[in-house]
């Protein structure tokens, strides 16, 4: 692939600070670009991170034909960089750009295009312990066109944030979330299992409603409002009696997570116990108040995984989970999984990619 450079020169570019790194507001230098139109992906490039010029009618401002992804590159012991499961989320863009009638970006170009920015923006790597490269990927409609169809261009660029650790040293606290009848994140036959923009805009005023109830996220249940779906940001899971985890089964109002994805393999290796179920609410309440269910929380690639100590239903029942703090299941399958991702655990075959040096 013929990937150009326009690179700042080196006495123009940034650095990393000194000290903690929050999650996701730094920037990089520079970001990779390729745009489509007439039905192919030109002009593949590295340039410096900065503004795009798109006209007022650009079909993204109006119809919200965006998506995005968001990946993790980590420096490891020896000193080289690994991107983790990006193949993953490199197919599940294009799961998302087919919902949304926007056009597959080739796997090869959206992995060449990570890997070759990775390695240029390599100094900017942090090297603290669970630090990370945030790779986020993203794609819009750039057509000037009022009608409502699909765009016939789009840009697809993908830009990094090195990043500290969602908890620094660890968990400190585990969240309280509303389990909510009034709001609906996704619907079956909608956009739901896709990273689109408009699913995350259209969430925000549930996090608002929960955050007066001084809950942190929301748990989202089936248009019905009989099954456990996911939270905002995350995939759902509990954790039963017996030490299995269980994940609300895949449907397509459900985004599949990577980190599910990736705990239920660790679950077919035997490493773990876990399985996906349809989990309807009223069972899922019973579990945490019979005991039979002693930990919760929710999957993702910022946090990993993120503990649930309480639940708080919109009737003001508060249900607390275990003892209400982090429970034992919880905290080692984040230590096992930050310890593969981050080189001082033994990682499945093909779940961390080599950053090339191309340069
Ligand atoms: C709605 C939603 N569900 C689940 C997840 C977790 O997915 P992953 O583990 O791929 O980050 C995310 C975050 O990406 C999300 O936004």
């Amino acid at each position: 692939m013929n990937i150009s450079y326009k690179l700042l020169d080196t006495s123009k570019r940034g650095s990393l600070p000194s000290g903690d790194l929050p999650f996701g507001a730094l920037r990089t230098d520079h970001m990779f670009v390729a745009d489509y139109h007439d039905g192919e992906w030109h002009d593949p490039r590295i340039v410096p991170y900065g503004p795009f010029e798109i006209l007022p009618g650009a079909m993204c401002l109006h119809y919200g034909q965006t998506l995005f992804e968001g990946i993790k590159a980590f420096p490891h012991p020896d000193g080289e960089i690994y991107l983790f499961r990006g193949d993953e989320n490199i197919k599940r863009l294009n799961h998302s750009a087919r919902i949304m009638l926007m056009p597959e970006v080739p796997a090869e170009l959206q992995m060449e295009g990570m890997m070759r920015l990775l390695d240029i923006e390599r100094n900017w790597c942090p090297k603290e312990h669970e630090s990370s490269m945030y790779v986020r990927p993203f794609m819009f409609a750039t057509q000037d066109s009022l009608g409502v169809k699909a765009s016939a261009s789009y840009t697809y660029c993908v830009m990094l944030s090195p990043s500290g650790p969602y908890y620094k040293g660890g968990f400190s606290k585990a969240l309280r979330l509303l389990i909510t009848k009034q709001y609906h994140r996704a619907v079956s036959g909608g956009t739901g299992s896709s990273k689109c923009g408009g699913n995350y805009g259209a969430s925000l005023r549930a996090q608002a409603y929960a955050a007066t109830k001084g809950c942190s996220q929301v748990l989202y249940l089936d248009a019905a409002n009989k099954y456990i779906e996911e939270v905002g940001t995350m995939n759902h899971y509990h954790v039963m009696k017996d030490g299995t985890f269980i994940i609300p089964e895949f449907n397509d109002s459900i985004l599949r997570s990577v980190t599910s994805l990736s705990v239920l393999e660790l679950g077919q290796a035997g490493i773990i116990k876990a399985r996906t179920e349809h989990i309807a609410l009223d069972d899922f309440l019973a579990g945490l108040k019979s005991g039979d269910i002693i930990e919760a929380g929710g999957f993702g690639t910022a946090a990993v995984v993120s503990p649930v100590g309480t639940y708080l239903l919109e009737d003001g029942t508060e249900i607390t989970v275990g003892d209400g703090g982090i429970g034992k299941h919880s905290r080692d399958l984040y230590t096992y999984y930050s310890g593969i991702q981050t080189g001082r655990q033994a990682a499945p075959q093909g779940w961390l990619l080599k950053v090339p040096r191309y340069v």
